[in-house]
């Protein structure tokens, strides 16, 4: 739900205006995340003291900057706010640690000061930024109250610093001593629900930690020269010592990384890491142990490409996804589609049990439920294993039944929805077979779900000819994708035409039920137009009140065995005088639509079940024109955020 992201630099000369930069850069890129206001914190000159916070105080208050809405805005105001307060922007630092945060409100209005880093109070001690949820940060701020702090902001992530700098006092007060990572240790033992949480404190100078349970956090490692310079690191224990200059990164998703460095660390979840003295110490938190163990772990090379975060060519990131759909399906299943065959290395050798489950149960929310709901028909048909459909919310409402027997398969985009990943934990609580599908977009999800389902039911003879034919519509796909796109302009003028509607239903059934939802989510996401996905099958008990010659409806009417049925849907709305759009495949024109009285969308026919990939096409460019022509942010719709990381 939100964006963190840090930069500390070692043993290598950096101006604070290229820090500044970089941190701004940093947000930019996460900015997907949330988009609702933002901050960062820096390190004060060298020269600058603190009497006042005492002598435990090693270093001077960080620079702590927050601003509502986007992040340009905070740009504009920390250049004017610098300049206001005369901070050098070309003081250089060898070393210098800096955080920054994006936010999407979950606790608290947007408003700097609800926005991140939030603080321990006077003096910036401990300044966090967070992302996830505290679910148990009222209990905390109550503890904390009656030991005098004071709260500031309606976010739960407040108690975090407040909470740091009672530890650091009363570990201070008892001891005399204290480390960042006993300090971080102690405030995760109290901390329920998920995070990722960056701390900096000016009482441990030049240092960061890092920590995490649930929400995603990466560590990007940059070293400058030496050795490995230009080479990937193979673990963290190489970065403990060698005092060589380097870069450090923490952020959210590896996008924001990847300009800097191809060397990262996935950080696990109750992993701690602490950058101290340009070395890295991994260590692993143990509820039940007093001092955490100390963990190597290797790191990975990135092979992501920096132009692959870019917009190209492009108006919009939206415009970009959905126009790379013939590339992005093409590396989806390369090496996946081989010699007639599928090759699923990670599901391989699950296929037995898989096969022998008593069903397979989709579980995603939004794009991802809409995908996997596309993927059911063709699932059941080719596995003959019954599967049943979840909105990851409602099955943990309902505490719904799952079981020993079942395959539980999750869907996602980012692979960090909260209430996805927390039906994962309850699935597999349940003793079920948790299999996971992470990809970006919509059609490369259903794609991997056909390749899943051929890999399922490889073993039955006689479907081989059906399953001959599904794997040649997969080879193909790419090229019929090309050609749906050269719609573009078609899209275009139908959704000038539609820019004042008020609503827009779409109509779907069978294989294409999942992508009138699709098509109606979009609408409604970025073009801020009500739209409503059903099932055609359902329109006799209750939509068809709704016809009349204003509302505009679009029919999905493609070829595949509902064909005849949705003939019939067509002309029942047209002796309504519905205002129709049809969808269907090239040739069928007159066949939808004898009368001519419809606008006809016509798209290339592939295999009946890949059609849905097919089909999303022209809603998925409909819905980008209506959003620019009706002016509105396609790329940062109203409310949303691209990555669910809270309940
Ligand atoms: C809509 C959209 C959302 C997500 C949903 C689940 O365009 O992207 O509906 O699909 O919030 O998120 P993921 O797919 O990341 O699990």
């Amino acid at each position: 739900m939100c964006g963190i992201f840090a930069y500390l630099n070692y043993n290598v000369s950096r101006e604070r205006r290229y820090i500044l930069e970089v941190l701004f850069n940093g947000l930019r890129r996460l900015e997907y995340r949330g988009y609702d206001s933002s901050g960062i914190a820096l390190d004060a000159d060298l020269s600058s003291s603190s009497p006042s916070l005492g002598a435990s105080y090693a270093g001077a208050p960080p620079l702590v900057f927050r601003q509502e809405g986007k992040i340009e805005n905070l740009v504009r105001s920390v250049y004017a706010e610098v300049d206001e307060k005369d901070v050098n922007l070309d003081a250089a630092f060898s070393v210098h640690a800096g955080i920054a945060h994006t936010r999407w409100a979950t606790h608290g209005v947007p408003a700097p000061r609800n926005s991140h880093p939030q603080s321990s109070g006077a003096g910036d001690e401990f300044l966090v930024v967070h992302n996830g949820i505290i679910t148990n940060y009222e209990v905390l701020k109550e503890t904390l109250t009656r030991h005098g702090f004071t709260f500031e902001s309606d976010t739960d992530t407040e108690v975090i610093p407040k909470l740091a700098k009672y530890v650091f006092d009363k570990a201070h007060d008892e001891k005399g001593d204290v480390t960042f990572s006993q300090v971080v240790m102690e405030v995760m033992r109290q901390l329920e629900g998920a995070y990722a949480l960056i701390f900096k404190s000016p009482h441990y100078p030049n240092e960061l930690i890092a920590c995490k349970r649930g929400s995603t956090l990466i560590l990007g490692v940059n070293e400058l020269s030496g050795q490995n310079s230009g080479k990937p690191f193979h673990d963290v224990k190489a970065l403990t010592t060698n005092g060589k200059p380097k870069e450090l990164f923490f952020s959210s998703d590896l996008c924001a990384i990847v300009e800097h460095t191809k060397n990262y660390l996935a950080i696990e979840d109750d992993e701690i890491v602490h950058i101290k003295d340009g070395s890295v110490s991994v260590l692993k938190f143990d509820q039940d142990k007093e001092k955490p163990a100390s963990v190597q772990r290797a790191l990975s090379v990135l092979e992501m490409e920096v132009e692959q975060i870019k917009k190209g060519s492009y108006d919009h990131f939206m415009q970009k996804e959905i126009h790379e759909q013939p590339h992005s399906l093409t590396t989806t299943m390369r090496g996946r589609l081989k010699d007639g065959g599928i090759l699923l290395g990670g599901l391989k050798e699950h296929l037995k049990t898989i096969r022998r489950s008593r069903r397979v149960v989709f579980i995603g929310c939004g794009t991802s439920y809409n995908a996997a709901l596309a993927a059911r028909p063709f699932v059941e048909e080719l596995t003959g294993i019954p599967v049943t459909m979840e909105v990851a919310s409602d099955l943990l409402d309902r505490q719904g039944p799952i079981y020993r027997e079942d395959t539980a398969v999750f869907v996602s985009q980012s692979g960090e929805t909260a209430d996805t990943l927390l039906a994962l934990d309850y699935a597999l609580a349940n003793g079920a077979l948790c299999v996971g599908i992470t990809n970006t977009a919509y059609t490369s999800q259903i794609v991997t779900m056909a390749m899943m389902a051929l890999a399922i039911g490889s073993d039955q003879i006689s479907t081989q000819a059906r399953r001959d034919a599904i794997i040649c519509g997969l080879s193909s796909l790419p090229k019929n994708v090309s050609e749906v796109l050269k719609l573009d302009v078609e899209m275009k003028e139908l959704a000038s035409s539609l820019i004042d509607s008020e609503s827009l239903l779409v109509f779907g059934r069978g294989y294409n039920y999942a992508t009138a939802l699709e098509g109606a989510l979009k609408v409604k996401e970025v073009a801020l137009m009500h739209s409503e996905g059903m099932l055609a099958g359902e329109m006799k008990h209750g939509p068809l009140a709704l016809v009349d010659e204003n509302l505009p409806i679009i029919v999905i009417a493609t070829r595949d065995a509902c064909f005849s049925k949705q003939q019939s849907v067509i002309q029942q709305l047209l002796s309504r005088k519905g205002r129709l759009i049809v969808m269907c495949s090239k040739g069928d024109a007159s066949a939808v639509c004898p009368s001519g009285s419809c606008r006809v969308i016509e798209v290339p026919e592939v295999a009946d079940c890949l059609q849905p990939v097919i089909n999303i096409i022209p809603l998925q460019l409909l819905a980008y024109h209506l959003t620019v022509l009706r002016g509105f942010d396609v790329d940062q719709p109203r409310n949303l955020a691209k990555s669910v990381t809270t309940q």
